[in-house]
């Protein structure tokens, strides 16, 4: 639903736009008729449908993408003193969700091609430290990260991954989907992403004692198979999905197929039109199924590119300018001072365009005629 009046008066390329469907009126209220709002069978019926589409046995709503990082940390018996790697190039909460849990948060470098965690580089870390307990991958813009690779090092060293895949529902490799490749993943519902609840997040996972410890931290520390109501075994939160969350989760994953199919198509008609300029395009390794959260182009002329698309009301937008271990936040991070230099050398470099499933016909060549003229004018 955009926020314009009137679509026609506004000839803007946003970012990002959510369609959301008249069916999630009537699925609010049901939901309010049946007046279990916080928490209930409009939120297990989402769990049970999302966790069926990642083909998970498990999967556990929760208030937004960090909680979700949050507590399946927790569920995965992450403490103080304990190490986690994870990329630092992404969205900051994927590393702020370890320090959330009292541990630290290591950084490997990036392959500059996926934009993910470079499995090489997590092998040279790991050689470096004796403290490292589990893997955190990004899987970034809508692409996987190299989950073979990560899988068999957290194998080799007795380690657990957690996929951050707030940015890639739907993403699959070989066939798989994301969400199933770890011992847990977390999935953002932000409105920007690729479906939204408004604010929502889940944990998908195959293993029942992540789960119900996942259950049990989002809900107060309540005992999994608790005597009472008011028996509570852990220091838990309220990271609880609201059941008007879930009932626009409900309408948005039967069309996320149909709104990834359409990232799918804007992508290639990008591809195919940008292919000859001085520009890197997206990568989608053989096997990947790439749902471009993002469509992210990397030049050295990105900043004046982003302003000559500004000035034809595209936006464009860089994720992320500074690498996670470079934010200020960051300074008294023991680990910050490391050098990334592929992090770095995205950060200078990638722009995303629209790719959005509401991009009009007009809205996608703008936004190529634009690149293409910036280039030609060259
Ligand atoms: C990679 C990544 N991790 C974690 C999050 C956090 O999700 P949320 O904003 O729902 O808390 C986001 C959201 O932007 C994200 O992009």
């Amino acid at each position: 639903m955009s926020e314009t009046t009137d679509p026609d008066l506004d000839d803007s390329v946003r970012i990002a736009d959510p369609s959301i469907d008249t069916d999630v009126i009537d699925r609010i209220e049901s939901a309010l008729e049946e007046g279990a709002l916080a928490d209930g069978p409009e939120v297990r019926a989402f769990e049970s449908e999302f966790g069926a589409y990642c083909r998970t046995d498990h999967a556990v709503a929760t208030s937004n993408g960090t909680t979700a990082l949050h507590a399946a940390l927790e569920a995965l018996d992450v403490e103080d003193g304990d190490a986690v790697i994870t990329t630092p190039f992404s969205f900051v909460a994927s590393a702020n969700a370890i320090r959330l849990a009292g541990a630290t948060p290591v950084f490997a470098d990036i392959d500059l091609e996926t934009y993910t965690l470079d499995p090489a580089d997590v092998e040279r870390v790991l050689a470096e430290r004796d403290d490292v307990v589990g893997l955190l991958p990004v899987h970034l813009y809508g692409l996987a990260a190299d989950v073979s690779a990560l899988c068999e090092l957290a194998d080799e060293h007795d380690l657990f991954v957690l996929e951050d895949a707030c940015q890639a529902h739907g993403a699959a490799v070989r066939g798989d989907r994301v969400g199933g490749f770890g011992d847990a993943a977390c999935f953002s519902f932000y409105p920007t992403k690729n479906m939204t609840t408004g604010e929502g997040g889940i944990v998908t996972t195959d293993r029942e004692d992540v789960a119900e410890r996942v259950a049990s931290y989002v809900n107060h520390g309540r005992a999994e198979n608790g005597t009472g109501d008011y028996d509570h075994v852990r220091l838990g939160h309220n990271y609880r999905m609201t059941a008007l969350a879930a009932a626009i989760g409900r309408s948005q994953l039967e069309r996320l197929p149909e709104f990834n199919e359409r990232r799918r198509e804007n992508a290639a008609y990008y591809d195919d039109r940008l292919a000859d300029l001085p520009l890197e395009t997206p990568t989608e390794p053989d096997g990947y199924r790439h749902v471009y959260h993002q469509y992210t182009i990397r030049t050295d002329d990105r900043d004046a590119l982003a302003d000559g698309l500004a000035a034809r009301n595209v936006d464009a937008a860089i994720y992320y300018e500074t690498p996670i271990h470079r934010q200020s936040a960051y300074e008294t991070v023991s680990t910050a001072a490391a050098e990334l230099p592929r992090a770095q050398r995205a950060a200078e470099t990638v722009l995303s365009v629209p790719v959005h499933p509401a991009l009009s016909e007009r809205d996608r060549r703008v936004v190529v005629e634009e690149i293409c003229d910036y280039f030609h004018n060259q």
